[in-house]
C-alpha cells in the first residue's frame, strides 16, 4: 500500500474514530480517490490537513467513504420469511421485542419492521434502535421522506397504511412509525453494543469488510443477541461456518443465537 494512503488511514481513525483498514481496500481506495481529486487535492495528507480545519469537509467525506442506498422492502421475499417464519412465532411468546437494525442508511429498513410489527400489533410494546455511522443519513431517516424508486418493492397493502403520496411525488412515512423508531449514531467497528436483542437486522453493508473485521461483528452480534435471537444479513451475506460465532442457521440469510 502507498505510504501516502498508510498514513491517512492511521492519521482519520484518530480524527473522525473510523477505521478504514477494517474495510477492504481495493474499493475503499478507489472510492476516496476519486474524492480527493473531485475536491482538488493530489495527496491523500493534504486531504487529511483539509479536513482537520473543516467539519463539513469532514462530514462530506464520512457520507461518501460508504455507499448508502438502501430501499423500503429490499429483496420483498426475505422480508416476507421474516415476518411469517419468525415475528409471528417471536410476537405470540412475547410481543416485547428488542429490535436493532444496525447500518440503517436512510431509514427504509428499520420503517419496513416498523411496518411489519404495527400490522402485527406489536409495535407500541416492542422498540427498534436504528443506528448509522453517517450523520447524514440519519437527518434523511429522521425526515421519513423518499424518492419513488425507495418504495418501489413496498407491497400495495403496506403502501397504502404506512406511506402518503405528498404533492412533490415524494413518500411520507407514517407518523407512528416515525415515533417508533429511535435513529443514533454509531460504528459497527468501534463502539459499545447494547444487549437482550430478539433481532438484529444487518444487511448489505458487511460486504464492504475484511474478513476480520466481519468475525469480529459477528461473535459481539451473537453476543448482544438473546439465546434464541435471530440476525437478519443481506442477500450476499451467508455467514460461512455460523457456528464458530455461536450461531445456527436458522433459514437462508437467518440465523439463530444458540
Ligand atoms: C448500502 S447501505 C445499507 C443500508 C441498509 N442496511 C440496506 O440494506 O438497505 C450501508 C450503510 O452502512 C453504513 N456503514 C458503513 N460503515 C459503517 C460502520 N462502520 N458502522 C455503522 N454503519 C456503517 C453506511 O453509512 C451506509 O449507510
Amino acid at each position: 500500500m502507498d505510504q501516502d494512503f498508510v498514513v491517512f488511514i492511521e492519521k482519520v481513525k484518530s480524527l473522525a474514530a473510523v477505521d478504514l483498514s477494517m474495510y477492504k481496500e481495493a474499493q475503499m481506495k478507489r472510492r476516496l480517490t476519486a474524492f480527493r481529486n473531485k475536491k482538488g487535492y493530489s495527496t491523500f495528507i493534504g486531504l487529511y490537513r483539509a479536513m482537520t480545519k473543516d467539519q463539513k469537509l469532514l462530514e462530506e467525506f464520512i457520507d461518501r467513504m460508504t455507499i448508502n442506498v438502501s430501499e423500503f422492502w429490499r429483496n420483498c421475499k426475505r422480508w416476507e420469511s421474516l415476518r411469517d417464519q419468525f415475528l409471528k412465532e417471536m410476537i405470540a411468546r412475547s410481543p416485547h421485542l428488542k429490535c436493532w437494525s444496525a447500518a440503517c442508511s436512510t431509514g427504509e429498513e428499520p420503517y419496513t419492521l416498523a411496518m411489519i410489527l404495527h400490522d402485527l400489533g406489536a409495535l407500541r410494546t416492542s422498540s427498534i434502535l436504528a443506528t448509522d455511522l453517517d450523520e447524514k443519513v440519519l437527518d434523511a431517516a429522521k425526515r421519513g421522506v423518499y424518492h419513488e424508486r425507495s418504495v418501489r418493492e413496498v407491497p400495495e397493502y403496506y403502501l397504502q397504511r404506512y406511506l402518503k403520496r405528498l404533492e412533490t411525488n415524494e413518500w411520507e412515512i407514517a407518523d407512528e412509525l416515525r415515533r417508533a423508531v429511535k435513529f443514533k449514531k454509531h460504528n459497527l467497528l468501534a463502539d459499545r453494543f447494547e444487549s437482550g436483542y430478539d433481532l438484529i437486522i444487518c444487511r448489505n453493508v458487511t460486504i464492504y469488510f475484511t474478513d476480520e473485521a466481519k468475525a469480529m461483528l459477528y461473535h459481539r452480534f451473537a453476543e448482544a443477541l438473546k439465546p434464541g435471537g435471530i440476525l437478519f444479513v443481506g442477500s450476499t451475506e451467508q455467514i460461512f461456518s455460523p457456528g464458530q460465532y455461536g450461531f445456527e442457521t436458522a433459514d437462508t440469510f437467518f440465523y439463530r443465537r444458540v
